[in-house]
């Protein structure tokens, strides 16, 4: 592990990983907003039929994808830079082959039929790295599925309204494709998240510069059942798209 952003997301994860797993399965039972009710939904339709398909989940985190799509019959490997979170995927997957790995050089020499990368593409700087490893571990008209934070909602703006000031979600520098950090509060702390902006521009450039065919794509929008259960955050992320999954095929 070289890289800045390497160091900075395993730290990150590695300091929350107990949190992250209990938040998604105890805390929420019916699922967290973010992911099962906003990001789970758009990655699982553009993932179709996973059943008896060989997979790699790429940034396996605390493998919850995992066991919900072996439970649908996919044939699944995984990995997972931070080692913390890969503890409690084998716990959570004890059958399973979950390698600690970095997708700038993926843990796995053998071809898959599809790779899917669920909220880990942000970490990453150089993009063109993680896609021509994705290719390597891809069959030839191999899938590859990537959610990320939406490139219009990544930045936060100032907004003035009378006398009141206020953070909205918003475009700002949309051009400048910079590192932009979020505290995480969790109970009692802050985590330092790191993520890497990119404009739909180079997302677009480098899907067809690495040899790969757009086929589909969904900007996240939350499930009915969160009206109720994250009436906020419903009422913000059904007007503004906070992630987007994209759906390509290895040429
Ligand atoms: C938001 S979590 C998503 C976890 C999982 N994909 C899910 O949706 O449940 C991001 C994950 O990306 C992993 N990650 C960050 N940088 C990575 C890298 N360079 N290589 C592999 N995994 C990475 C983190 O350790 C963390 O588990």
């Amino acid at each position: 592990m070289k890289t800045k952003e390497e160091k900075e997301s395993r730290k990150a994860y590695n300091s929350m990983a107990e949190w992250y797993n209990h938040v998604r399965t105890k805390m929420y039972p019916k699922g967290w907003f973010y992911n099962e009710l906003l990001e789970m939904p758009a990655t699982l339709e553009l993932l179709g039929n996973v059943r008896g398909k060989k997979i790699l989940d790429f940034g396996c985190g605390t493998g919850i994808y995992a066991k919900l799509l072996t439970k649908k019959g996919a044939k699944l490997k995984g990995f997972d830079l931070s080692d913390e979170m890969l503890k409690i995927a084998r716990k959570n997957n004890p059958k399973l082959d979950l390698r600690q790995g970095s997708g700038y050089k993926i843990p796995f020499n053998e071809k898959f039929d599809m790779v899917y990368a669920a909220l880990v593409i942000d970490y990453f700087k150089d993009w063109d790295k993680v896609f021509k490893q994705v290719s390597r571990v891809l069959k030839k008209g191999g899938i590859f599925i990537f959610s990320a934070g939406n490139p219009v909602s990544e930045c936060k703006i100032n907004v003035k309204c009378g006398r009141k000031k206020f953070k909205a979600l918003g475009i700002k520098d949309y051009f400048d494709e910079k590192a932009i950090y979020t505290d995480w509060i969790l109970d009692e702390r802050k985590v330092r998240v790191p993520a890497y902006h990119k404009t739909y521009e180079t997302i677009i450039k480098t899907i067809v510069r690495n040899g790969f065919e757009l086929i589909d794509y969904k900007d996240a929008f939350p499930l009915k059942k969160a009206k109720k259960l994250f009436p906020y955050d419903y009422e913000l992320y059904s007007k503004i798209p906070f992630f987007c999954a994209f759906k390509l095929k290895k040429k």
